[in-house]
C-alpha cells in the first residue's frame, strides 16, 4: 500500500514536471490591442480599479516614497518568500514593455506567462487576474501603452535558490489541481453581485490579501476571506461571519473613505487599498462590491444552512 502511495506520488510529481516543461497557454493572436480614445479609458479605470500602482508605482532608492503618477517599478515587495521586485510597466522600449503585442499582455495577466513562456512568481497576482475578460486585459494594455515611456532597471529579485520560474510553474499546476476558484455567482436577475464578485474575486484581488495560505502559499479558496496573516501584519477576515454587523451603507462608505462602522479608520496596507484603488471606483462599482460582501455573502451563508437542515 505504502509503495503504491509512493509511486503514485512520485508518478505525480513526474506528471507536474513534464507539463511545468510545456506551459505555454495557446492564446489567441487574431487580438490587435485597441487604440480608442474609449479603451485607454477604459484601461485607466481598469489599471485604479486593479491596483495596479500599489505595486508597481515608481519606488525610490530607498524605497520609502512611491511616485504613484508613474508605473515604472522598482517597488521591494517583501514576501516569506523572497523579496520581488515590481516590474517597469511603462512603454520603454528596453527596460518595460514597449514592445509587448496583445498576445503577451494577455499571457501575462490571465495566465501568469512572460513572454519567452517563462512563467511569473504569484506575487503578481495573475491567479486572480486570470478571470478578467480579454476585452478587459486589452484595454489595460491600451492604456499602458498610451503612457510616457520611462527609463527604469529594476533591481532583479532576491530569492532563495530553489525558487526559479522552473518552480513557479509547478507551483501553479500544484495550485490549479487542488484549489479550484469558486465560480462567480451567475446572474440570478443580478447582475450587481456578478459584478461585484467580478470587482472581488478577480480585478480588485481583495483574496490576495484576505484568504488564507496553506503551507506552500496556495490560497484555501474553501475559505475564501476567511483572513490571514502577512509577515507579522495581520488581515481580518471579510466574510459573511465577520461582516455581520455591517451593512450595505457601511461597507460602500468604507470603500470610499476607509472609515468602518465604529468610526475607526483602516490602517497598514488596507489604507493603500482604500487610496488607490476602491476610493477610486465608480458609485455603480462600489455599490456592487457592497452587496456582494454584505448580501451575496450572507445569501449563500444561509442556504449552505438550509441544505444542510
Ligand atoms: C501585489 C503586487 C502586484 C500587483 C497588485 C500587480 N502586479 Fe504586476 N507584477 C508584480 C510582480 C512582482 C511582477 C513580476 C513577477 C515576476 O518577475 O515573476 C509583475 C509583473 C507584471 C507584468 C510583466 C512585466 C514584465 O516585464 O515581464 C505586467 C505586464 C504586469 N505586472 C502588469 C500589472 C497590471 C496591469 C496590474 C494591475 C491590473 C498589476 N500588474 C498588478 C506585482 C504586482
Ligand atoms: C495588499 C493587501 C490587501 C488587499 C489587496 C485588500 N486588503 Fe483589505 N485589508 C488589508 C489589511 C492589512 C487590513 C487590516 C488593516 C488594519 O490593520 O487596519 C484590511 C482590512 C480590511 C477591512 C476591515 C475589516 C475589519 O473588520 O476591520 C475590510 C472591510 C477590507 N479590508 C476589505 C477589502 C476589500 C473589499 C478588498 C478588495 C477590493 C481588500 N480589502 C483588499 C489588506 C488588503
Amino acid at each position: 500500500m505504502r509503495k503504491r502511495i509512493l509511486l503514485t506520488t512520485s508518478a505525480t510529481i513526474f506528471f507536474l514536471f513534464l507539463i511545468g516543461l510545456n506551459s505555454k497557454p495557446i492564446v489567441s493572436s487574431a487580438y490587435a490591442l485597441p487604440t480608442s480614445e474609449e479603451s485607454k479609458e477604459q484601461g485607466r479605470y481598469l489599471v485604479s480599479a486593479g491596483g495596479c500602482v500599489s505595486c508597481h508605482g515608481k519606488a525610490s532608492g530607498t524605497n520609502d516614497e512611491v511616485d504613484v503618477s508613474s508605473l515604472a517599478g522598482g517597488l521591494k515587495l517583501v514576501t516569506d518568500f523572497g523579496n520581488f521586485y515590481a516590474p517597469n510597466i511603462t512603454p520603454d522600449n528596453e527596460t518595460g514593455i514597449g514592445s509587448w503585442t496583445s498576445t503577451e499582455f494577455i499571457g501575462a495577466l490571465k495566465h501568469g506567462v512572460q513572454p519567452d513562456g517563462g512563467k511569473y512568481y504569484p506575487t503578481f497576482p495573475y491567479r486572480a487576474y486570470a478571470g478578467l475578460s480579454d476585452e478587459d486585459v486589452l484595454n489595460i494594455g491600451a492604456y499602458l501603452m498610451s503612457l510616457p515611456p520611462e527609463k527604469n532597471v529594476v533591481p532583479p529579485h532576491e530569492l532563495p535558490i530553489w525558487l526559479t520560474r522552473f518552480s513557479a510553474n509547478i507551483w501553479n499546476q500544484l495550485a490549479n489541481i487542488t484549489q479550484r476558484p469558486e465560480a462567480s455567482p451567475q446572474n440570478n436577475g443580478k447582475d450587481t453581485y456578478a459584478r461585484g464578485a467580478y470587482l472581488a474575486r478577480n480585478l480588485g484581488h481583495c483574496g490576495e490579501c484576505h484568504t488564507p495560505r496553506n503551507a506552500l502559499g496556495i490560497p484555501k479558496l474553501g475559505e475564501e476571506f476567511a483572513g490571514a496573516t502577512l509577515g507579522d501584519e495581520v488581515i481580518e477576515p471579510i466574510d459573511a461571519a465577520a461582516l455581520t454587523e455591517w451593512s450595505e451603507t457601511d461597507f460602500d462608505l468604507f470603500l470610499l473613505l476607509g472609515m468602518k462602522p465604529d468610526a475607526e479608520f483602516v490602517g497598514g496596507d488596507m489604507s493603500d487599498v482604500i487610496e488607490h484603488n476602491t476610493s477610486l471606483l465608480t458609485d455603480s462599482d462600489r455599490a456592487a462590491l457592497a452587496s456582494f460582501f454584505i448580501t451575496y455573502q450572507r445569501d449563500r451563508v444561509d442556504s449552505e444552512k438550509i441544505s444542510r437542515l
